[in-house]
């Protein structure tokens, strides 16, 4: 396993030419070593457990450095406040097939408001459950007679981070029942299962060490509710799963394509998880 991390045979990763590329894989594989050596040390817990208590709940962004935090905090600062706007010009323009977001739901603030609390959640039409980006997205279809927006385009993240926007502050609130107690079994159970060439569950960082620092991050309790969020190492704004992704192409895991059920039901637990903390969306991260 370590012979494989320090020569990185089979790994998806792209060769770097660059006379800096031996230095900078060294330095990116001794982090995930030092992260596999406190995976193999701590013991790995009950998958039945329950998750981190209430009072213990921590906003990602309490993590982040306070330059970032500052910026996060400032809307004139914060970058994602670009596609909220941008998300709030779409939601009064009319789609080619018909009405308008605001021909039906009228004010965002009012119509809007804690509706991402909720979510991932069941919609009873499509029979499954979906995350705010796919209800969006059955509306547009429904209601709008419009072509579905690809998954994590800028048009999506704009009209997601707008309706989350109308939710930022308040706690999130998903419950679990009959209607989607298969999907979070599913999540929960993938969260606590090892993967990828690193061997390590979400839950070996994500509840066992959080609050530790992996050179330039701390790793945080890992909650879904800073997303869709702007991340200065993409240059850009980006959902939650592709934040999943990038924890899933550490892990050199396969990673699931957008809007995977397999995603989608990580998200549905990470909700259930992050019940009581308040949605911080657009967050700004590292
Ligand atoms: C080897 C450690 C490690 C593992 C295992 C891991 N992550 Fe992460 N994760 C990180 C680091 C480091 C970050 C960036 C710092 C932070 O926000 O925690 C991160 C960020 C996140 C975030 C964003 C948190 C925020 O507030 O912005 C979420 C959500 C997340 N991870 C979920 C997961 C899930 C789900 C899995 C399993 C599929 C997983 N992670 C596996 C290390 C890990
Ligand atoms: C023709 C009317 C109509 C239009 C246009 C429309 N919706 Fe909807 N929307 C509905 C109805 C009705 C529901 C609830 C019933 C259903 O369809 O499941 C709904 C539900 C929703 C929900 C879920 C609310 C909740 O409480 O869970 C969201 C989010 C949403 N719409 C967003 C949008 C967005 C964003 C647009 C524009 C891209 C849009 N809708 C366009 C009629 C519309």
């Amino acid at each position: 396993m370590l012979s494989r991390l320090l020569y990185g045979a089979g790994t998806a990763y792209p060769v770097r030419h660059t006379p800096f590329a031996s230095l900078k894989d060294w330095s990116f594989r001794c982090r995930w070593i030092c992260v596999v050596v406190i995976g193999m040390v701590a013991p790995m817990v009950n998958a039945m457990e329950p998750p981190i208590p209430q009072s213990a709940l921590k906003l990602g962004s309490e993590f982040a450095k306070p330059e970032i935090r500052a910026m996060q905090a400032d809307e004139f600062a914060n970058p994602g406040m670009l596609w909220v706007t941008r998300g709030e010009r779409l939601w009064s323009e009319p789609a080619a097939g018909g009405k308008s977001c605001a021909g039906c739901h009228a004010d965002a603030a009012v119509s809007m408001k804690g509706v991402a609390t909720r979510y991932p959640r069941l919609d009873t039409g499509a029979a499954r459950v979906v995350n705010l980006s796919g209800r969006i997205n059955l509306c547009r279809e429904r209601n709008q007679a419009a072509q579905p927006l690809e998954q994590e385009s800028q048009d999506l993240l704009a009209l997601t981070a707008y309706v989350t926007y109308q939710s930022r502050g308040m706690p999130m609130n998903v419950t679990i029942d009959g209607h989607n107690a298969g999907d979070f079994e599913r999540g929960r159970e993938r969260f606590y299962r090892r993967m990828g060439q690193m061997n390590l569950a979400c839950a070996h960082c994500h509840d066992q060490n959080w609050g530790r620092t992996l050179l330039n991050d701390t790793i945080s309790q890992g909650h879904g509710t800073g997303w869709p969020g702007y991340r200065l190492e993409w240059q850009t704004f980006g959902s939650l799963q592709r934040r999943l992704r990038a924890c899933y192409s550490g892990l050199r895991a396969e990673m699931p394509p957008y809007d995977a059920r397999e995603l989608v039901e990580l998200e549905l637990f990470l909700a259930w998880r992050a019940n009581g903390l308040p949605i911080e969306s657009p967050g700004v991260r590292r």
